[in-house]
């Protein structure tokens, strides 16, 4: 299970994806978002200079499954979501993608999270963050993990 995610929302349906898969859980950081501002201005003027991501600490090759989860920023998965994707995504045997929102409707995170890393998901799953905040998303992630548990694997 690898994540990005600014306001914790995304991290926080990352931690019950994994511990219902019993699967590892790896935050996605790059160097270059040291605040907020920065972050938006890489995103609006700089989103083609290749970011910088911290090293990761699980190898998404040593995994049957890969589970991705993405906020959503400008309709499009974040930079450094996609920075991940772009160079990791070789190593997928499997994978699946969710995205949070603070609209209610899923705005093509998930396909150009599919179109980038060039695979197909096993399962996908949208949360929106009004849902996440008020911990009414238990349901949405039991799903969500029946999906991707249809064939045996371990989890990253
Ligand atoms: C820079 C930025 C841009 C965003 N753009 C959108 C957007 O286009 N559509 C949307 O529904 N939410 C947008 N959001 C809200 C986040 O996608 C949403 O709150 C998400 O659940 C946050 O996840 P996180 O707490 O894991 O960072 C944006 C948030 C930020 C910080």
């Amino acid at each position: 299970m690898v994540y990005f995610s600014w306001s914790g929302v995304t991290a926080r349906v990352a931690e019950e994806i994994a511990r219902a898969l019993s699967a590892d859980r790896e935050e996605i950081k790059c160097y270059e978002y040291k605040n907020l501002l920065a972050a938006v201005l890489q995103m609006m003027f700089a989103r083609n200079k290749e970011l910088r991501l911290f090293p990761l600490q699980y190898q998404p090759e040593n995994y049957d499954l890969v589970v991705v989860g993405s906020p959503t920023w400008a309709g499009r998965p974040p930079p450094p979501v996609m920075v991940y994707l772009r160079r990791y995504a070789a190593g997928f045997k499997r994978v699946a993608f969710f995205s949070t929102s603070a609209s209610p409707a899923e705005q093509n995170v998930l396909a150009e999270m599919a179109r980038v890393s060039g695979k197909e998901p096993v399962a996908v799953a949208h949360f929106h963050r009004s849902v996440v905040r008020l911990r009414d998303f238990v349901r949405q992630v039991q799903e969500f993990i029946a999906r991707v548990s249809g064939s045996p694997g371990s989890a990253a």
